[in-house]
Parts: C-alpha cells; sequence; structure tokens
C-alpha cells in the first residue's frame, strides 16, 4: 500500500476504537511476540523499537517490562493514541524509508500487523537490522497466504517466500510459531494465520 493509502486507512472513523476492532478480530499478536521477545532478552533493561506501533498495544509488555521503548509509525491519527502511553519517543515516518533513530542502538525491534501494509518488506527488515545491536531481536509476525488477498487489500505471504528475506536482511531465525492472526471481520469472518517469527541479528 502506498504511505498515503495506509494514512488513509488508518485515519477512517473505525480506528478511533481500536481496542474494541482488535478485541473482535481476536487479534493477539502483539502480546504474543512481544512474550518471544522478552522470553528472549533475560535483561532488566533493553531498549526497544516498535516499527508500526500505531496506537502502542503492541508495546504494552515492554511498558510492564520498564524497557525504553521508541515508536515509529506513518499514521498521526494513531500515534495521538500512543502519545498517552510511556514511549519514550515517538517518530512518524515510513519505516521502509532509513529510520530517524541510532545505529546498532537497540536490544530488540517488533512489527505486528504491520506486513500486511508493506509493499517492500525486505526495505523494512534491512531497516530494523540496522538500528538493531549485533544479536539482537526481531520479533514479527507475517499474515500466511490466503486467496483473497486482493479483495481485502493487504499483503499476505508464503513462508518459503519470506524466509529468504530475513537471511538477505541479516537475520537467522531463531523460533517460529503459528496463530489466528486477526478475522477480517466485515468479510464474513475471513481468518487471517499469523506466523510470528524471532529473528537475530548476525
Ligand atoms: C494493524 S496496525 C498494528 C499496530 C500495532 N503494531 C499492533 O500490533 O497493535 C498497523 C500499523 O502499521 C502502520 N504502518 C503500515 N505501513 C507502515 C509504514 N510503511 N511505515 C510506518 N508505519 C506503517 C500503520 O500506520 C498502522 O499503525
Amino acid at each position: 500500500m502506498k504511505p498515503g493509502d495506509i494514512k488513509k486507512e488508518f485515519a477512517r472513523p473505525i480506528y478511533r476504537n481500536y481496542k474494541k476492532i482488535i478485541k473482535q478480530a481476536r487479534y493477539t499478536a502483539h502480546l504474543r511476540t512481544a512474550r518471544l521477545i522478552i522470553n528472549a532478552l533475560k535483561k532488566k533493561q533493553a531498549k526497544i523499537l516498535d516499527l508500526g506501533c500505531g496506537p502502542g498495544d503492541s508495546s504494552s509488555l515492554f511498558f510492564e517490562k520498564g524497557y525504553r521503548v521508541t515508536g515509529i509509525d506513518l499514521s498521526q491519527d494513531l500515534l495521538k493514541h500512543a502519545k498517552k502511553l510511556s514511549f519514550q519517543k515517538l517518530i512518524c515516518q515510513d519505516i521502509e524509508k532509513p529510520l530517524k533513530v541510532l545505529k546498532n542502538h537497540f536490544d530488540a525491534a517488533v512489527m505486528t500487523g504491520v506486513m500486511e501494509y508493506l509493499d517492500h518488506p525486505l526495505k523494512a527488515f534491512k531497516q530494523a537490522n540496522n538500528a538493531l545491536k549485533k544479536g539482537g531481536y526481531l520479533g514479527v509476525t507475517i499474515p500466511n497466504k490466503i486467496t483473497k488477498e486482493r479483495e481485502i487489500g493487504i499483503h499476505t505471504y508464503h513462508q518459503k517466500d519470506i524466509e529468504p528475506l530475513f537471511k538477505q536482511a541479516g537475520f537467522k531465525i531463531e523460533r517460529k510459531i503459528t496463530f489466528h492472526g486477526w478475522y477480517w471481520i466485515t468479510q464474513n469472518k475471513t481468518q487471517i494465520k499469523y506466523t510470528a517469527y524471532l529473528l537475530k541479528k548476525e
């Protein structure tokens, strides 16, 4: 999706009640992926980068841990919600472009519910890799391939197509888990399944 279309999509009135949407869609990826990262980090203090943070739910478990979190998103509308949470810094930008953060700085990055909207995922993986310290983790959800993706207007992926991109971006796969991602609530409850990957910067 083009940046302008992403901004328009998340400016729709329906997203003003984001919590209600994620409840209806039975979306738990923000928690499950964060747990993968927290278990791998085993650290009292960590610097986290939330890519496509939206209203900020994807960082809620990091805040509980007292981690310092920087959030990045294209949508000013959703960032207004995120401003009420404990982010150390919020940046409005496209994550497929060079990130306005320090390089080799973060212990982990998270990207949940975002791959659906990216036209060039490799660019975003490379940006995440640049921002991470060596040995840092990236937790990312990949929506598994469905036939109706055009109808819904999102990108979905085969694992065999996406896994080589992780390697190209400088990551190795540490873990992967598959679970219910979300229901497309207005489209006959079409189910999107997720594979969440825990990747390590090599
Ligand atoms: C479904 S929301 C997920 C929000 C959050 N990560 C979560 O798990 O609750 C998708 C978010 O990705 C953001 N997004 C999509 N493409 C982006 C891009 N190229 N650059 C920055 N943010 C992007 C959207 O603006 C939106 O906030």
